[in-house]
């Protein structure tokens, strides 16, 4: 009893901290540790570091069930890109296992296959114009399954962002029969299915959207949480070009045919508010409620923000949404994103905190959210990072 009143009482004194990892342009892939102290006060410091997804991290896949984290390194500056795995130690520090050489542009990644079975990594290769899977063999080792490679039948005559397919995401849909792939330059949600024991993928029909939409980051939603075939289910894509958040009914075909899509919304990711011009959302979430999407917007300055030295930061917005039974949505806030082109933002397991990666300001904010309400609030705190940020991601 003694004892256990003991622990209690070093618990309440010691604060509790939350690791995030966080990685930038600059080679970086940084470790920080958020405690919250008894006052409601946070911190955010810096705990470990390592450049071994260098030259140009884009995008950490963490699987917190193994203790594994996985960085695509995009090869801005070389020909080719890396896929890169580590282990997550205790204190939040990374052991490199192996790095190794992509087709170029690696941006998203995410694990398939069945959850005690063979399992791969798939990946979104945005300047290489390709989908490519790695077979996932225990401890962070891995070796390549499959590259496929997409062009367009009328490529662009000039360099510009829909010259060539340019693929922006890979995401599972709720029964993870499915791997989906927003292509920004083709106008596209690719469709794939896999075989359950290669892992090999297998493109079926896709989601084609109007001209110029520029498809970047989607979700997937139902209203009760629960994923079946059968269940209404719904399906929100951003178009980056556009700056549009569509929202689709899905329907699954008989027999693993893929996905019919029917668009139920579409609007400016600014809802009836007027948008600024040249806005660019990149990063689309539901809320741990399930009540709630959030969309990062980037690339206008939405916001003022007074710093504590006098000066004044220039934000980017997050725009929140309420999502209805019927899979509508409806416009409920804007809020300062606490920096300039919020790339990727991540919402905690509790969906009372929002940690926003903020590329051209080379920051990571933490942002106090109200969960009863749905409304993002003040910063409660802030890092600075050596190079332009780009994920961050939630170690829990
Ligand atoms: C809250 O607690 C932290 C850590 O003990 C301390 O550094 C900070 O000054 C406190 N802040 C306030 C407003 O009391
Ligand atoms: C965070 O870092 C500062 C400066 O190094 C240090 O004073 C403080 O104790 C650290 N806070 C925690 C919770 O580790
Ligand atoms: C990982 O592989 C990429 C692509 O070959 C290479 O550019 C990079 O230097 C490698 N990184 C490390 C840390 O070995
Ligand atoms: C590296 O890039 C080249 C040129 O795009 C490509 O042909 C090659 O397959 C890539 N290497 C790997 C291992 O993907
Ligand atoms: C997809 O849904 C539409 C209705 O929105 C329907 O007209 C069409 O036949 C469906 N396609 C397939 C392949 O079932
Ligand atoms: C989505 O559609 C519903 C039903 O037509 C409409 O009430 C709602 O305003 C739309 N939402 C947006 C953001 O346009
Ligand atoms: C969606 O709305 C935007 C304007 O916000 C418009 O430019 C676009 O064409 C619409 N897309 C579809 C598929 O209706
Ligand atoms: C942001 O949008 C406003 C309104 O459309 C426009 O006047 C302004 O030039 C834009 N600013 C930037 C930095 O793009
Ligand atoms: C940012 O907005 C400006 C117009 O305000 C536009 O010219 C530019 O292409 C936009 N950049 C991106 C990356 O979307
Ligand atoms: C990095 O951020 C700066 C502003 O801090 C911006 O001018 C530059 O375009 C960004 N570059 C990349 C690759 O993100």
């Amino acid at each position: 009893m003694g004892f256990s009143l003991k622990l209690l009482t070093l618990g309440a004194a010691a604060a509790s901290a939350t690791n995030l990892f966080v990685s930038d342009y600059s080679g970086a892939v940084t470790s920080f540790a958020l405690t919250a102290s008894n006052n409601g006060t946070y911190t955010l410091n810096d705990t470990f570091s390592t450049n071994e997804c260098a030259p140009s991290p884009s995008w950490l896949t963490i699987d917190s069930n193994r203790g594994l984290l996985f960085c695509l390194n995009e090869g801005l500056t070389t020909p080719n890109g890396s896929l890169s795995s580590f282990t997550i130690e205790r204190d939040g520090s990374l052991t490199h296992v192996k790095n190794a050489t992509t087709i170029t542009g690696p941006v998203s990644g995410v694990v398939y296959g069945a959850a005690a079975g063979q399992r791969a990594i798939a990946l979104a290769h945005y300047s290489g114009s390709a989908v490519s899977s790695y077979l996932l063999n225990g401890g962070g080792k891995f070796g390549l399954n499959q590259q496929l490679t997409f062009s367009l039948s009328e490529p662009g005559a000039v360099p510009d962002r829909q010259d060539a397919p340019h693929e922006h995401e890979a995401i599972l849909d709720p029964t993870d029969q499915y791997l989906l792939v927003p292509d920004l330059g083709a106008d596209l949600v690719r469709v794939f299915t896999y075989d359950d024991d290669t892992l090999k993928l297998k493109e079926l029909s896709p989601l084609e959207v109007a001209p110029g939409t520029g498809p970047r980051h989607a979700v997937f939603w139902n209203a009760y949480g629960v994923a079946c075939e059968s269940c209404l289910t719904y399906f929100y894509l951003v178009g980056e070009l556009a700056s549009t958040v569509t929202g689709f009914a899905v329907e699954y075909l008989p027999n693993g045919g893929g996905l019919n899509f029917t668009q139920i919304n579409n609007s400016s990711t600014y809802g009836l508010l007027n948008q600024p011009e040249g806005n660019a959302p990149a990063e689309i979430q539901v809320t741990p409620d399930n009540r709630f999407l959030i969309i990062s917007n980037r690339n206008n300055t939405s916001f003022n923000l007074p710093e504590p030295d006098g000066s004044i930061l220039a934000s980017d917005s997050m725009s929140t949404f309420k999502l209805q039974t019927d899979g509508s949505i409806v416009w409920h806030q804007l809020w300062p994103s606490g920096g300039s082109y919020p790339r990727m933002f991540s919402i905690d397991k509790t969906g009372s905190l929002v940690a926003v990666g903020n590329q051209n300001s080379q920051n990571v904010v933490i942002l106090k959210r109200d969960v009863a309400t749905g409304l993002i609030g003040e910063p409660v705190a802030r890092a600075g990072l050596v190079g332009n940020t780009t994920c961050v991601v939630w170690d829990e």
